[in-house]
Order: C-alpha cells, then structure tokens, then sequence
C-alpha cells in the first residue's frame, strides 16, 4: 500500500481495466491476468555477471485482460495515465519474413518483443487492454511486469511447455531485442517466479533461486521513489555491462563471477583504474548478497542493514550509479534510531531507494525524509508478493 493510504489493490485495476475493454472493443474480456514489478533488497548490477541477487515481488502489478479474435491483426490499448504517446496499438502476428520490429509508441515495443520471443505455436490475434500500479520508469521493474504480463497472458491464449525459466528469459530477450536494454534476468525473473512471504536468492549463472522468508510483522520494507530519472540511465547501463565483461576477459574469467579479489589484486596493472572499480563493486556485491541472505535467514537485520549501506555506498563511489537524490533519501533514512539499513535499488541515476526497517519507526521516517528531501518523494510500504498469475473473471 502507498503511504498516503492509496490501495494500489489489483481488483481494483482489473475492473478499471475491463471496463476499458468493454468501452474500446465492446464484450467482455476472456482472460485476466498480471505480473508484478520488483524491489532488489540487495545484488545491483550482480546479474549480468552471473553474481547472486536477492529482490522479492511486489504488490504493485501491470493487469493485462482481453480475448481471442480473428484475423491477424491484434490491437493493445494501455490506460496507463503517465503515458504520454497514443494509448492504443495495432500489429499484426509476426511471421518468419516479417518478425515484428521496434517502433512507437515506445511501450508498445514490451508488448512486440514478447510477441515475438513468446514460445508457444500457434499464437492466435488477440485484443487488450492494460493497465498497471508500477510507478513507469521509477527503478521498480514497470518494464519487466509489463513484458511477464503479455507472456501470461499468451500463455492463457495458445500454452507454452510451461517453462518458467524460459518464460523469464524470453521476456528478457524482448527487453534486449525490442527495448534495447542489455539487461540481466532479475527483474523478469522474479516477475515470473516471485513467492509471497519471501525474497528470492537467485543464482544469475544456474537460474535457481532459494526463497528466503519475510514476514516478520516487526519490519517493515519502505521503498522511496525519489521521483527523478536522469537521461543517462541507458547508455550508462551498457556501458556498466561492458566495462564488466572487459574486466572478466583481462582477469581470463568468463565472468566477474569466478573472479575474487585476489584475482583482480593481481592484475591490478592490467586494469585502468575505472574498470578496477567497476569490479571490485560486482565482487565484493556479489558476497555482501551471499552474506546477506543468510542475516536475513537469521533475523539479523542490524547485520543485514549494514551490508545495505555497503551496497550503496560501493553503488555511489566504485559503480558511480547513484545520484544526489538517492544519496539524501539513504543518508536521511539512516540519521533515524530503528532504521536498520537503506539503499538505492535498481539500475540508478534516479528511480527509488529501498529501505529495512523497524514497523514502529517507519511514521517518523517517512516524515523526516520528507523533511530532508528536497523533491516529492512518494512512499511505499510493501510486502513480499506472489510472482505472474492468472486473475479470476468471475464473481466480480
Ligand atoms: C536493471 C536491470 C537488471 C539489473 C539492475 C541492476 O533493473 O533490468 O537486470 O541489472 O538494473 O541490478
């Protein structure tokens, strides 16, 4: 739930959004479902070198609902406000000679690519409508819910061999082929397979995951969304990815992930000082995610909250992916008595923070950094979610 007490409640989108079906295309929708975004408690930037991450699903979700229809041309509407492009799309099916392409409007693209990585023969023209909770372009994964959501829903229309790994790996394909974002396989991961009551321990270089539970009624996970997003966030994600896979090729790993601090001591000479940099962050994040996991398993949050001041901290200087904004929302969540630890989370250069603390600080937490923070923060108090599934149509 938002801190203003706004219920970002999915029955709620679902209705908003059939009613918009109901208005665009007439008749009721056949199939609802929804995927839901992410926060990564700790491990950024970890996953595209094989590292360890360790994020939970969120309640906020995209709903997507429609039907079958026939022909090749299939339409999508999104009622998503913060959209600022035409609302509505029509494509036709991808065939072998003609694969669906990038395009405008720019959300459309998430939509086309898992059109066309989706794995299930033959796909059927469909029409629909979505809608979504996920702040878009807030560090939240509103991208990769988006992209599980279609994959979902083409599962409902023509089934798949019902692989979630590769559910999750098609969808970042779309994002690399169709967004352009070189991006790991977290968020799509735990966007698939998310489980309620837990954060999920993935292994980026065997795909499997350890839940780890979460319910302790006495914490609370805040999330901050500073509201701001600086223009260098792609180009500066690929170029992170780069200097990563450069530092494993000099190092003679096949990712950071084999590569320890001794190895990157040793070849100190090798690097330029900015590559040493890049990895010394992904190693040391990769272990800090591993020892992490096993405070949380503990209840030792003090421990665990401490690493999520190592994790920003290494973010800031040796990554060099934070900003100004996310540097105040930690340091203000950080000056207060019961906050455990505090951390920008995901790709950076603005998006949100994410914060551990103790249930009975957060009111005062929330209105310090309200205090501190020059912009206007929104607030979030989230609990760990279920992964993508299918939402009932009936008795609505
Ligand atoms: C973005 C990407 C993820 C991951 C994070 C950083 O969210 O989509 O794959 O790399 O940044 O941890």
């Amino acid at each position: 739930m938002a801190a203003d007490g706004n219920v970002l409640d999915v029955a709620a989108l679902l209705s908003a959004a059939r009613r918009a079906y109901e208005r665009s295309y007439g008749g009721e929708a056949q199939v609802a479902v929804c995927a839901p975004g992410r926060v990564n408690l700790i491990g950024e930037h970890t996953d595209y070198n094989q590292g360890l991450v360790l994020p939970m699903a969120l309640p906020l979700v995209t709903v997507m609902v429609g039907s079958i229809t026939s022909g090749q041309s299939c339409s999508v509407e999104t009622i998503a406000e913060s959209v600022d492009e035409p609302k509505r799309v029509d494509f036709d099916l991808p065939t072998e000679s003609s694969p669906l392409t990038r395009g405008k409007p720019a959300w459309a693209n998430y939509v086309k690519g898992v059109v066309q990585h989706y794995r299930g023969r033959p796909l059927p023209a469909f029409k629909a409508v979505l809608a979504s909770s996920v702040p878009l372009g807030g560090g939240l994964s509103s991208s990769a819910s988006l992209e599980v959501a279609v994959y979902t829903f083409l599962q409902q229309l023509c089934p798949d061999d019902g692989d979630e790994i590769a559910k999750a790996v098609a969808c970042q394909q779309a994002e690399h082929t169709h967004a352009g974002v070189p991006c790991g396989i977290m968020d799509q991961f735990v966007s698939v397979l998310g489980k309620q009551g837990h954060a999920l321990l993935i292994d980026c270089r065997s795909l499997e995951a350890v839940p780890v539970p979460l319910t302790d009624p006495s914490l609370v996970i805040l999330i901050t969304n500073s509201n701001v997003r600086h223009s260098l966030t792609g180009s500066e994600y690929s170029s992170r990815r780069k200097q990563c896979e450069n530092a494993a090729a000099i190092l003679g790993k096949s990712s950071l992930r084999d590569a320890t601090m001794q190895d990157l001591e040793g070849s100190q000479e090798s690097l330029d000082s900015v590559t040493y940099r890049r990895a010394e962050h992904v190693i040391k994040e990769i272990e800090r995610t591993a020892q992490a996991a096993e405070a949380l398993k503990r209840g030792a949050y003090k421990e665990f909250g401490k690493l999520m001041v190592e994790s920003h901290n290494s973010l800031r200087d040796l990554y060099e992916v934070s900003c100004p904004e996310l540097d105040v929302l930690v340091t203000a969540a950080m000056e207060l008595d019961g906050v455990f630890g505090s951390r920008m989370t995901g790709g950076g250069f603005g998006g949100c923070t994410v914060t551990l603390l103790q249930a009975d600080a957060t009111e005062r937490t929330i209105k310090h950094i309200q205090e501190r923070y020059k912009g206007h923060p929104t607030f979030y108090i989230t609990t760990p979610s279920e992964g993508a599934r299918v939402l009932s149509l009936t008795g609505n």
